[in-house]
């Protein structure tokens, strides 16, 4: 086991859960993935038992239903904080934490979202082709397509309250290119966000390092 410990959120193929354990395993990435946590039976969920990571299946029945939704909340924050992650990353997943989830792991949450976003939270995202609107939720990649963007992207950035609105950590484009569809641009988007995630992640540990060595400096 090496460098910091992160737990990885999934609820897809687990391309991305992928990227990072590839990027632990050749050494790229200074760390160990200590749990997968998928809401789904997924790909995500054989890759981890593949790699031999703890993998846990922590379904939602009916996602409407407000307490269920609720204990959810609790037994993911408390299965995760068994585990004592430095970090963890949401790589396609696709459940709104909860107040529970967000108050244990605030600042050191982080996401992977396939469009661009911008630093200040706001509607509209600076980019190569000048300002376009911010695409969030789970629909990404269709809306880019439906609004015609001549561009669109992929963001790493921290979990907070508001819906990918949190701080930008990296942040990349990809074109739209003529004849596209929702799978052609999804495939270029996750091409990007597999080498992205694993570099924002590395970002976001070494700042974490730095900022506890300068907290053990003071004293
Ligand atoms: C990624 O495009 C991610 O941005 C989005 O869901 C997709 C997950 O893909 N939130 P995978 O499961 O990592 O292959």
């Amino acid at each position: 086991m090496s460098g910091s410990r992160i737990a990885v959120l999934a609820s897809g193929g687990g391309t991305n859960l992928q990227a990072l354990i590839d990027a632990c395993t050749s050494g790229a990435l200074d760390a160990t993935i200590v749990e997968v946590v998928a809401d789904r039976m997924c790909g995500a969920l054989r890759r981890a038992e593949e790699a031999g990571i703890a993998a846990l299946f922590l379904p939602v029945a009916h996602r409407r239903d407000a307490a269920e939704r609720a204990a959810h909340d609790v037994l993911l924050a408390e299965s995760l904080a068994v585990m004592q992650p430095d970090l963890v990353v949401l790589a396609g997943w696709m459940l709104l934490l909860g107040p529970v989830m967000l108050q244990r792991f605030a600042g050191r949450t982080i996401n992977v979202h396939p469009a661009l976003l911008p630093e200040d939270g706001g509607e509209t995202v600076e980019t190569s082709c000048g300002r376009l609107p911010a695409i969030r939720g789970a629909h990404a990649v269709r809306d880019a397509l439906m609004l015609g963007l001549p561009v669109t992207g992929a963001t790493v950035h921290v979990v907070t309250e508001d819906l990918d609105a949190g701080p930008v950590i990296l942040r990349e484009e990809a074109p739209i290119l003529p004849g596209d569809d929702e799978t052609t641009l999804h495939e270029r988007i996750k091409s990007i966000e597999h080498v992205l995630l694993p570099r924002a992640v590395s970002k976001v540990l070494a700042a974490r390092q730095t900022a506890v060595a300068s907290e053990k400096g003071a004293w």
